[in-house]
């Protein structure tokens, strides 16, 4: 399969790239075609690489491109997930090549070149690595087991639509484990494994004070200013601790125990690195935990986006009448999205005085998920991954979110593991995102042998 691989290296690249060139921003419906066109693209790829059918399934928004190979129904069937929507590329004077123009360029982090574009590591670039390794597979007849694929549309926009399929859908579906490479590894020489993601509650909300923008020398100092009282709601929401202070908001919070933290604690950090590479003086975070520990197991709650008032050019002298902000939970084991959702709109609501009216509006979420070290799918993928980087991966739990894998647990039955190949460090929703060269390739050879160890031990 080596030789195939490396045969191959600049047509898999180069695939990716024409993949890259379609902006397939969920978010925008600006870009609604282009989004059903890399639907298309994958379809097409698929069927090149050997699957016996490739769909493009309609949803109420995006479609999920569904496709499978079945080699024979009394071996195991693995579910590859991982969605070909991105984020969208703003603010786009901040790239240094356009986002949808995809260059290859060498940095410190990635000598041997990577590939900057939007969507290129989260995660068109990883699930093209699935479609290749699993060309790889098929073209070199080394594929163990029956593989099912479901590329959706609409991660970055809470997949609500891929919920409905997979409740619809539950016999296609039916598989043995579902494989994702939408995560991290800690260093190209460190690798790991996510064993945890963290759930999340979005919500949005809107503080309304009088009932028209005001001339703020009139009415100045008389009538609330609804940005300043929401900076105080807001400013109120955490103590000078870091901890949350929305009542029952951690009482579901699952406690580790001190042998579990000193395991997650003994993955290599370097807080000076970090800083650096943030360009920051100091961290900031809940007292009493490590960084790990905060991005890892503790929730969280932030401001996405402030609003209001005059923000154009020059000065305006103006009482605003409305304030606006979008709020984001991450939530772990065992929080609930919908309590915590409704925990922070009775709490907001009870703390604003009465020169003002508040509206909590919710968006998506999703519960958060932890994964079993001990499952043969981690030992499969342990071993895998220890093949191709010479070192036993370090389980980790990083702080990101996919909702939908606690929803394959509970629709499906079936654990996900996260074997993803990306750096923290890749920019991903940033401004010139990236991806790795060296990790692609890596994930490419690392798969196939995923799938030989896993199709082996479950036997
Ligand atoms: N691939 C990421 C999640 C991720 C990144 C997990 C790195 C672990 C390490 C995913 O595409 C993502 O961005 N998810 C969103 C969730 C959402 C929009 C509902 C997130 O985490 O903000
Ligand atoms: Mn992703
Ligand atoms: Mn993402």
């Amino acid at each position: 399969m080596k030789a195939y691989i490396d045969q191959n290296r600049e047509r898999f690249v180069n695939e990716l790239l024409e993949w890259l060139r379609i902006p397939s921003v969920s978010a925008d419906g600006k870009y609604k075609s282009d989004v059903r066109r890399a639907a298309e693209y994958a379809q097409m790829q698929l069927v090149r690489a050997g699957v016996d059918r490739a769909e493009i399934c309609e949803t109420d928004g995006h479609p999920i491109v569904y496709a499978e190979k079945i080699i024979n129904p009394q071996l195991p069937t693995v579910l590859v997930y991982g969605h070909y929507d991105v984020q969208p590329a703003d603010p786009v004077e901040l790239w240094d090549s356009p986002p949808f123009e995809p260059v290859i360029k060498t940095t410190a982090t990635h000598p041997q070149g990577a590939i900057f574009a939007r969507g290129s590591c989260d995660d068109k670039g990883q699930v093209y690595m699935h479609i290749k390794a699993f060309e790889t597979m098929v073209k070199t007849a080394n594929l163990p087991c029956n593989v099912k694929f479901m590329i959706e549309g609409e991660e970055e926009v809470g997949s609500a639509n891929l919920a409905t399929f997979v409740k619809n859908n539950k016999t296609k579906l039916k598989s043995d484990v579902i494989l994702i490479s939408d995560t991290s590894i800690i260093a190209h020489d460190v690798p790991s494994i996510d064993v945890g993601l963290r759930g999340l509650s979005y919500v949005e909300v809107e503080v309304t004070a009088a009932n028209r923008d005001l001339h703020s020398g009139v009415y100045g100092g008389a009538v609330a200013n609804p940005i300043n009282v929401l900076c105080e709601m807001i400013a109120s929401l955490k103590d000078k601790n870091g901890h949350i202070t929305i009542p029952n908001f951690y009482s579901d919070v699952m406690e580790l125990s001190k042998a579990e933290r000193a395991d997650l604690n003994r993955a290599p950090f370097d807080l000076s690195a970090y800083k650096k590479e943030l360009g920051i003086d100091d961290i900031m975070g809940e007292n009493g935990y490590s960084t790990l520990e905060r991005t890892g197991t503790r929730p969280t709650l932030d401001v996405n986006g402030i609003w209001g008032g005059y923000t154009g050019e020059g000065s305006k002298t103006v009482l605003p009448a409305k304030a606006f902000a979008k709020i984001s939970m991450r939530l772990v084991p065992n929080q609930k999205y919908e309590k915590i959702t409704q925990l922070f709109k009775k709490h907001f609501e009870s703390i604003a005085p009465k020169s003002v009216k508040v509206e909590v509006r919710a968006h998506h979420g999703g519960e958060p998920y932890v994964m079993d070290t001990s499952s043969v799918a981690y030992q499969a993928a342990a071993k895998a991954m220890e093949q191709t980087f010479g070192k036993k991966p370090i389980p980790t739990r990083g702080g990101g979110s996919i909702p939908i894998v606690a929803m394959f647990e509970k629709e499906l039955g079936l654990k996900s593991i996260l074997m993803g190949f990306g750096l923290d460090s890749d920019a991903l929703h940033s401004p010139n995102e990236h991806y790795g060269l060296v990790n692609f390739y890596k994930g490419i050879e690392t798969i196939p042998l995923f799938f030989k160890h896993y199709a082996e031990m479950i036997k």
